[in-house]
């Protein structure tokens, strides 16, 4: 399909973080309460196109217009993409002008609102495609600024490879930037996602994590450990080593999810798929398979292998009772324009 004058498209892939962020310092700016690591796939991504129509000829009362996967976005997802497109406009300035109305057609190979990470590669691909079509040229930690404005793991899709995000100081928010992680490049490690259900999940990130800031007693000692963590794994990437990176992202997820579980009331986001699957893993690893888990904020378990033994953890997950469908992605770049905008 050819692009429509002055439109451009960008891809990026999700990111699953291995030190996970689970908390904002304000939740206005999305800034997030700690850094966090993570790894940028290659494929289950986001493809989206941004057009706007120059003169504002919607006149007054338009509204951007937002298709997901071929239908019309809901009234809450059309809301948060167009207050994000808002930051694109005020930034443009008279390149777009502050009435011209977008249109923006967005395809997720993830499943959206499942705790597949779908609005990581969903906010990263919209900074990348909203910003070059304004005319905007944006250096790389400034969409990922941006992006994190969508979604706070956006922010680390605008990268490639093993990417850590920092907490950042300023009240601004304009130090809470990702950045790519020395020494992780060309790591041939994947990713095996087990898909364990296709519905959506019971709460969005953003209420859970608020809910979990302020009911739960273990939220305090969730902050508390994540610094060692990202330490740690800082540590493990440079070295290389498999296992240390895996233990440290096995006890980051479920330290993220005991916080959560120990909310009141609590927000349980496992199904019994999702403990066979961990179960899954550890028995693989006691056949010697060095194989990690991490769950993000849904039912799905990823697990984190050599190259080599992405098959045999593929085909061990896709057995377990309840597993709907096993997904294996290799570690890609960051987000980039693919089509329009001088691509
Ligand atoms: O970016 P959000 O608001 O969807 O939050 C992401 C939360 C986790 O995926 C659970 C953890 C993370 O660091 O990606």
């Amino acid at each position: 399909m050819t692009a429509a004058a002055g439109a451009v498209t960008a891809f990026a892939g999700t990111n699953i973080a291995l030190v996970k962020y689970w908390g904002k310092r304000d939740a206005a700016l999305n800034l997030p309460a700690t850094g966090s690591l993570s790894l940028t796939l290659d494929r289950l991504g986001t493809r989206t196109t941004v057009h706007f129509d120059g003169d504002g000829g919607g006149g007054a009362g338009a509204t951007d217009r937002i298709v997901m996967n071929g239908a019309p976005a809901d009234a809450a997802t059309t809301a948060r993409v167009t207050a994000f497109l808002d930051r694109v406009r005020a930034h443009a300035g008279s390149r777009v002008g502050s009435t011209a109305r977008a249109f923006v057609t967005t395809e997720n190979g993830v499943p959206t609102a499942s705790g597949l990470a779908s609005s990581a590669s969903g906010f990263a691909a919209l900074a990348v495609a909203a910003t070059r079509a304004a005319g905007l040229e944006l250096p790389p930690d400034e969409l990922s600024v941006l992006a994190r404005l969508g979604s706070g793991s956006a922010a680390r899709s605008i990268f490639g490879g093993f990417v850590e995000m920092a907490r950042g100081q300023r009240a601004d928010g304009s130090d809470a930037a990702a950045r790519p992680l020395a020494g992780g490049e060309g790591w041939d490690v994947r990713l095996v996602v087990a898909v364990t259900t296709v519905g959506p999940k019971p709460m969005g990130s953003t209420a859970a994590m608020e809910h979990t800031a302020r009911t739960s007693p273990y939220y305090a000692a969730w902050l508390a450990g994540v610094d060692i963590d990202l330490a740690a794994a800082r540590v493990a990437i440079a070295a290389r080593d498999l296992p240390a990176l895996g233990v440290v992202a096995e006890r980051s997820a479920l330290r993220m999810h005991a916080a959560a579980m120990a909310a009141d009331p609590a927000i349980i986001y496992w199904n019994p798929a999702t403990l066979a699957a961990l179960a899954c893993v550890r028995a693989l690893r006691e056949r010697g398979l060095p194989v990690f888990f991490t769950i993000d904020a849904g039912p799905h378990v990823k697990a984190l292998c050599r190259a080599a033994h992405a098959d045999e953890v593929a085909v061990s997950l896709a057995a377990v009772p309840g597993v709907v469908k096993t997904l294996t992605a290799a570690p890609g770049p960051g987000a980039r324009v693919v089509e329009g905008g001088g691509a």
